[in-house]
């Protein structure tokens, strides 16, 4: 999405504001020395690891690696987007944000959203009353009573009843004047086939409002009472409705998303409530689709582990297994496929309890084994069972971005199988290389890194990004590139607190080296602008903000002929790695037999040693 709010006053607001101020509205801070420190408001702990320092308007947690600027604390927190964020603070600090910038296309667009919002909000309140009403509402009041609905969850959820007429919510709203052509674009309403004029799209059913994480109304479902037919019925796609990009129940599940940092994904409106009901607030489910890309991005930020609770039929565990290569894009994702036969998780929750669901949640397995485990089962170890198997699999291993995690897991199916690693690897590697190609590449959350030539070994493998919180890639036996990745931090680190160092790196081109991708672009930003305050480098680039707030707030001491130690260091180390590459790349070609690849390896290895390589 592209904003208006021109560069400096973004600035200007963020240099206005304090984020000591504005995080302590939210989270309880102690002064800690120079900084304050509290509790995390994003994973949960009990000791305070949530760091901000007012002298470099950063915050950092050293126990989740979240951090960034006041901006990034807003959006994190609060699901705010970066304009929304910005526009909160200006209305904080009393800062004007001149609109004129925008076209007049953008204006009527961002008008046209507010009241189509407003016109779901006001409708919402509509259904909301009926239900309420004990005439009206008396039916509908009966049947959610019937379902076991809380009187609570009922005011929580927000639901409705849309009554059983043609025409109440239209002459409600031509009651208010309202233009009847907003209430079609907001999907409230039909357009008769013979243009004759409009009836109402929810009728004679149990309206349920889908409120995004920012409160929002975006659209309804309603449900039958009966068995008729479409059982629900579920606003048409409008231009605040993308049911590709909505989940329900986010405005409720967000904040047991954040204290756990676990969500449970499930299929149906009533499987929120009542799970949310005994407790299990951390549920959301898909709107009558499958998991998208969109929708795992959303939950990102909310939490790191993903639960996707499916009914254990075989169409539930294939489109489990439709599912896989995006739930891989969640950080922890998880498939719960072991409710008992014909319960979903409404009916199992009601039944069993909370404690017996969340153990259930507890114990199921990740992705990987769950496709291994499924793939096994069907395919057998036969030779043309295992060479499906691998074929089954090599869309979800080539999803994942975390690359120790990936080598880990090929190993594991390699070993599982008996089947060479190298020609997973291979398998694997390929079909990653194809879904650079297609058309969709880069369209999901995840960049994939790739390998610069070969399928790399585990070794030869570095981290992706700065937040380094997989449990997997600790301790793997990757010491080398662990080594090397933490000098290229130490190298920034020194970059950010010494800015008369830059210079220097800069003509020994030391950034031309780095492996990490995001480190390599902080430094070459550092380059760009030696004296920009760390608080606003890269406020549109979460990942990167991260490592920059968690290197500002590291706080590295340094001896004064520290950093060129460090330097010298750092590069006799790439020349090191460089040979050990070359040497396993020269190693891979002579068992594949490649002559001309071992050839030209041979070639490159004789201008390394000229050049003084260890
Ligand atoms: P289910 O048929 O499993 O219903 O559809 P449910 O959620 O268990 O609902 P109850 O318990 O019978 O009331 C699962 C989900 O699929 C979507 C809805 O989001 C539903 O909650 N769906 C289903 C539709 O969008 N339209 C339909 O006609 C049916
Ligand atoms: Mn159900």
């Amino acid at each position: 999405m592209s904003f208006h709010i021109p560069e400096e006053k973004i600035n200007q607001i963020l240099h206005t504001a304090d984020i000591g101020e504005v995080v302590s509205q939210y989270v309880q801070l102690k002064k800690a020395g120079k900084d304050s420190a509290g509790l995390c408001p994003f994973h949960s702990e009990k000791t305070p690891s949530f760091t901000v320092s007012h002298g470099k308007q950063i915050f950092y947690c050293f126990g989740c690696g979240m951090g960034g600027n006041v901006y990034r604390f807003l959006m994190e927190y609060n699901g705010m987007t970066f304009v929304e964020a910005v526009r909160f603070l200006a209305g904080k600090y009393n800062i004007d944000i001149p609109e004129k910038s925008l076209s007049h296309e953008e204006e009527t667009r961002i008008s046209q959203r507010e009241r189509l919002l407003s016109l779901n909000r006001q409708a919402a309140d509509f259904f909301a009353a009926n239900l309420n009403n004990s005439q009206v509402g008396r039916i509908a009041s009966a049947y959610l009573e019937k379902r076991g609905i809380s009187q609570n969850a009922i005011k929580s959820f927000g639901l409705g009843y849309a009554p059983d007429k043609w025409d109440r919510l239209l002459k409600y709203f031509s009651s208010k004047k309202v233009d009847p052509g907003q209430l079609e674009a907001a999907g409230l309403i039909i357009s008769r086939k013979d243009s004759s004029g409009y009836y109402d799209r929810f009728r004679n059913r149990i309206i349920f409002p889908i409120i995004d994480a920012q409160m929002r109304v975006i659209g309804f479902g309603g449900r039958v009472m009966d068995d008729s037919l479409p059982k629900y019925l579920n606003t048409p796609e409008t231009l605040l409705y993308h049911k590709s990009q909505s989940l329900y129940g986010m405005d409720i599940a967000k904040r047991k998303c954040r204290e756990t940092r676990t969500v449970h994904v499930v299929e149906g409106y009533m499987d929120v409530i009542k799970l949310s009901q005994h407790g299990v607030e951390n549920a959301v489910a898909t709107l009558g689709t499958a998991l998208t890309s969109d929708h795992v991005r959303l939950l990102n930020n909310f939490a790191d582990r993903l639960v996707l609770v499916y009914d254990s039929d075989p169409a539930g565990i294939k489109a489990a297994s439709r599912s896989a290569d995006i739930l891989a894009q969640a950080s922890d994702a998880r498939i719960l496929a072991t409710l008992p036969a014909g319960y979903d998780p409404d009916d199992y929750v009601s039944k069993f309890g909370p404690e017996s669901f969340l153990d259930l949640a507890e114990k199921a397995p990740g992705i990987v084994s769950f496709m291994m485990d499924q793939a096994v089962a069907h395919h057998g170890l036969s030779v043309k069972g295992r060479v499906r198997i691998i074929s089954e699999m090599k869309n979800v291993l080539s999803s994942i971005q975390d690359r120790i995690e990936r080598g880990l897991y090929i190993k594991e199916l390699a070993e599982r199988i008996k089947v060479d690693e190298k020609a997973v690897l291979e398998v694997v590697y390929r079909k990653e290389t194809e879904k650079r190609r297609s058309p969709d590449y880069g369209k999901s959350t995840f960049q994939p890194q790739i390998p610069a030539q070969l399928p790399t070994p585990i070794r030869d493998v570095v981290p992706q990004s700065g937040r380094i919180n997989n449990s997997l890639s600790v301790g793997a036996g990757v010491s080398p590139f662990e080594d090397r990745h933490r000098m290229e931090k130490d190298i920034i680190a020194m970059m950010l607190q010494r800015p008369d160092i830059i210079p220097e790196i800069d003509r020994r081109n030391i950034l031309a080296l780095f492996i990490n991708a995001d480190l390599k672009a902080i430094g070459q930003s550092l380059v760009g602008h030696p004296d920009a305050p760390a608080s606003d480098l890269f406020s549109d680039d979460g990942p990167k903000e991260r490592v920059v707030a968690e290197l500002v707030i590291m706080d590295y001491q340094w001896k004064e002929d520290g950093y060129m130690g460090l330097i010298s260091q750092f590069e006799s180390s790439h020349r090191r790695h460089e040979n050990l590459r070359l040497q396993e790349r020269i190693e891979a070609a002579e068992n594949e037999n490649n002559q001309q690849l071992l050839l030209e390896l041979l070639k490159e290895k004789q201008i390394q040693a000229s050049q003084g390589y260890a």
